[in-house]
């Protein structure tokens, strides 16, 4: 008999939904547990993991033309997706020495990635306003509540991580977004953009390893959490990266004919050789693109922040008054 869903754990309910599928997946919001987040350390300090270095750059020198459009108003800080929230010291350190008044209030799934920026923020600014929010992108907002308009929102949406979205969906998650605000909100999300595609393809197949072991964790994970038992040694990390769509697809491929019981969902699942999982989209944009995004999801786009080298851009837009 199969789990029943709601008694699953949200990561249960999405492993038995994703590997049900005709052509299986796995949702990649999932990587990030403790070692998930220790592996993705490591890929932010590969050479070829060019996407950290690229918005840490925009990050150092982006603070006055935010705090332009922000006119000097008190403002909270939301950060999607927060992670190690090494980025947005670079930010807040600019905000504080401008004399900005801001509360910070990041948001991850991720409780451990929450309790590691909440110490890094307490030792470096004590008196900074900080509300972690633990959870799901919009459960994390359902909680904080729809903007009043009373008081500023900026809110960071880093790391690419709207990259992790198909294009349609990503204009319907902006949507989302866009409806915990009020008008004249700001809204900073980083895209990677479309470029040499060795260039990406490198990015995503670090020859260490970082990035083969940190998608595999997935199955790891699963064993664990789960009582699954993926067998490591008959799995492969595989990349591609289409031009033409932009999209920089990971899958997880069985070298052989696997059989896989997940205890926790009484469920056996069963692979042909060769026959992906897909576990993450990366997707790239070019700068119309994204326009045409801000426009679709009802946001103004004011500017695009860049990098010296044009490889990556964090996208500055605002709710507008109509
Ligand atoms: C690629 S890391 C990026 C971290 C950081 N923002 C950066 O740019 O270095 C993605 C982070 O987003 C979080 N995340 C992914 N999907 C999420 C979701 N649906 N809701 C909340 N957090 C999510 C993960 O837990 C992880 O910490």
């Amino acid at each position: 008999m199969t789990a029943s869903a709601t008694t699953l754990t949200p990561f249960g309910q999405d492993v038995l939904q994703g590997l049900s599928q005709p052509q299986p997946t796995l949702n990649s919001k999932w990587f990030y547990d403790e070692r998930g987040n220790a592996l993705f350390q490591q890929i932010m300090r590969c050479p070829e993991y060019y996407l950290t270095g690229a918005e840490a750059e925009i990050y150092r020198s982006c603070a006055p033309a935010l705090l332009e459009e922000l006119d000097g108003a008190p403002f909270d800080l939301i950060e999607l997706g927060a992670g190690d929230g090494s980025k947005t010291q670079l930010l807040i350190e600019q905000f504080l020495a401008a004399g900005a008044r801001f509360a910070y209030r990041p948001i991850d799934l991720n409780a451990a990635a929450l309790a590691e920026v909440r110490d890094l923020i307490g030792l470096r600014w004590p008196k900074l306003e900080f509300q972690a929010i633990q959870g799901d992108y919009f459960e994390a907002l359902d909680r904080l509540g729809r903007s009043t308009g009373s008081r500023r929102r900026l809110v960071l949406f880093p790391g690419a991580n709207i990259g992790n979205f198909h294009p349609g969906e990503a204009v319907r998650m902006l949507e989302r977004i866009r409806g915990f605000l009020a008008a004249g909100d700001l809204l900073l999300t980083g895209f990677d953009l479309k470029k040499d595609p060795a260039v990406i393809l490198a990015a995503y197949n670090d020859p260490t390893g970082h990035t083969a072991a940190f998608n595999l964790n997935l199955l790891h994970r699963i064993n664990r959490e789960l009582e699954g038992n993926f067998d490591l040694d008959h799995w492969r990390h595989w990349e591609t990266y289409n031009p033409a769509t932009g999209a920089a697809c990971s899958y997880l491929l069985p070298t052989s004919a696997q059989e896989v019981t997940i205890r926790a969902l009484n469920q056996t699942f069963t692979f042909r050789a060769w026959q992906a999982i897909a576990v993450e989209i990366s997707q790239k944009y070019s700068l119309r693109e994204i326009e045409g995004m801000a426009e679709a999801a009802q946001f103004t786009c004011l500017r695009h922040l860049q990098d010296a080298r044009g490889y990556f851009t964090d996208s500055l837009w605002r709710v507008p008054t109509h």
